[in-house]
């Protein structure tokens, strides 16, 4: 096991504030017998000094954040197309406040490995990051029911639970609502992801092998998203179950107040909604992306706001670059397109765009004044949203400009030979969303 710190400097707009990042690397190693060890500990040597002359000559900067390197974030544009992580594991995680859970960053096998390529039959999972009312359920049924695998997921229609096994052995490479359920808590984030989804593998499938995160998920427009968690809540939506789980424990009722008496918040009017400070739906997805044990999790005074606000708004601006995969709700055909590319995997259906959502009409309901009381309680979320947008379609040209076949593909998107094509009921989906209050 080794570790090292790596500071990273941040500059956000017109400051520069620093962040010290302690990232872990693990190698997990097998226990030997005694009468090897002179081998095994000659064998370290060899590995160290190989890995020192690798990182320190060889290793792309993409992948070797082990030099003590400087990053700059608002550079993270799209001059530096080198951060991107489209089609990548996950490389490092760090956890500088809590004592280390488990750690998914990169063995030293990845970084020799060229090949980033998902694998479905090696140690590659696709990890679902599903943030609320981004279409994410829709989402997440395609995966379990409409990607053509060679080994389909098997779905048991009452528990809407599928099993999702790779073609050659019987372990899981989806972690997701409908796959694995909310093993690491009810829409779990960032944070509560990296943090869990390895251990809970290694409960079911043994820790002998080091696997792969393949991160995806979802992002929506903030405003929509904000007046869509609202009528969630206003019909009696709590998400309750979640646990913000940070800095190895959960987050307490001191840290998180709840902003309604009894059972759910039901019947409340847009002006409560937003007035309540502690009401999660406010940058939900900045918030969900960050890691937030650099904030010093659910501790408000760990830092001044303003610091909170930049350091989580960088956080999670680097952490979707660094995911294989995210997609926007409001361009599903790219979504699909950019996701099928990416993993090489088709979906048998298209992609369906819903325009008229219940909160397109909130939207067109609500006053002036609201309106610019959403835009600033989603002020983070916005510019995040604008961030992804520009990533989002820079992946989409990189991927089109390697597709000879591009416009033959996207005009017939989800239209396999052999395939009968289930188109999606959207209705379903909201009557069923409805009643997600339970775990
Ligand atoms: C929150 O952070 C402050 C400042 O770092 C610290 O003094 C305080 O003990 C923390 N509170 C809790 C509950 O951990
Ligand atoms: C959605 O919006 C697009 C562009 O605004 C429009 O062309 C399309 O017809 C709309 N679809 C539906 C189902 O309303
Ligand atoms: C929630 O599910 C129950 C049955 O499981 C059903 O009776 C109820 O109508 C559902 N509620 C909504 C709002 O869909």
């Amino acid at each position: 096991m080794a570790k090292k710190s790596v500071e990273v400097q941040v500059f956000d707009s017109d400051f520069a504030l620093l962040l010290r990042e302690s990232v872990t690397y693990e190698i997990k190693m097998e226990s030997r017998p005694k009468s090897k060890f002179r081998t095994f500990v000659f064998v370290c040597v060899l590995l160290a000094v190989t890995g020192i002359v690798y990182f320190g000559y060889f290793c792309p900067d993409q992948v070797c954040a082990l030099s003590s390197r400087e990053t700059v974030w608002s550079d993270w544009t799209f001059r530096t197309p080198i951060q991107d992580n489209l089609g990548k594991p996950l490389q490092t995680h760090s956890e500088p406040v809590s004592s280390k859970l488990s750690n998914p960053g990169l063995s030293y096998d990845d970084v020799l490995n060229e090949n980033f390529q998902f694998d479905m039959k090696a140690h590659d999972v696709m990890v679902f990051l599903h943030i609320q009312k981004t279409g994410g359920t829709s989402f997440g049924r395609h995966l379990v029911r409409d990607l053509d695998l060679e080994r389909p997921c098997t779905c048991q229609r009452k528990r809407k639970r599928c099993y999702c096994f790779r073609p050659n052995r019987k372990e899981i490479w989806l972690f997701s609502r409908y796959s694995t359920g909310w093993k690491c808590g009810l829409h779990a984030d960032w944070t509560e992801l990296t943090s869990c989804v390895d251990s809970e593998l290694d409960k079911n499938e043994g820790d002998k092998v080091k696997r792969r995160y393949f991160y995806i998920t979802l992002l929506r427009e903030p405003i929509s998203r904000f007046l869509s968690e609202f009528r969630h809540v206003q019909r009696g939506a709590t998400w309750r179950n979640s646990r913000h789980w940070c800095g190895g424990h959960v987050a307490t009722r001191e840290e998180l107040p709840l902003c309604y008496k009894g059972d759910s918040w039901k019947g409340v009017t847009l002006d409560q909604f937003a007035a309540c400070p502690y009401n999660l739906a406010a940058n939900r997805q900045t918030r969900m992306l960050a890691d937030l044990a650099l904030v010093g999790c659910y501790n408000m005074s760990y830092m001044s706001p303003v610091e909170r606000d930049r350091v989580m708004l960088a956080s999670a601006k680097k952490n979707l670059a660094s995911m294989a995969f995210f997609g926007l709700t409001e361009y599903q055909k790219i979504a699909q397109y950019v996701f099928e590319e990416t993993f090489n995997l088709r979906f048998a259906v298209p992609f369906e765009q819903h325009n008229a959502t219940v909160s397109s009409v909130t939207l067109s309901m609500i006053r002036q004044d609201q309106l610019e009381t959403i835009r600033r309680l989603n002020d983070l979320d916005l510019e995040l949203y604008s961030f992804a947008k520009a990533l989002m379609f820079q992946r989409f040209e990189r991927l089109k400009s390697k597709d000879p076949l591009f416009k033959e593909r996207f005009a017939h998107l989800g239209e396999l030979p052999g395939r009968q094509s289930d188109s999606f009921d959207w209705d379903q989906v909201i009557y069923d969303d409805n009643n997600i209050t339970q775990k």
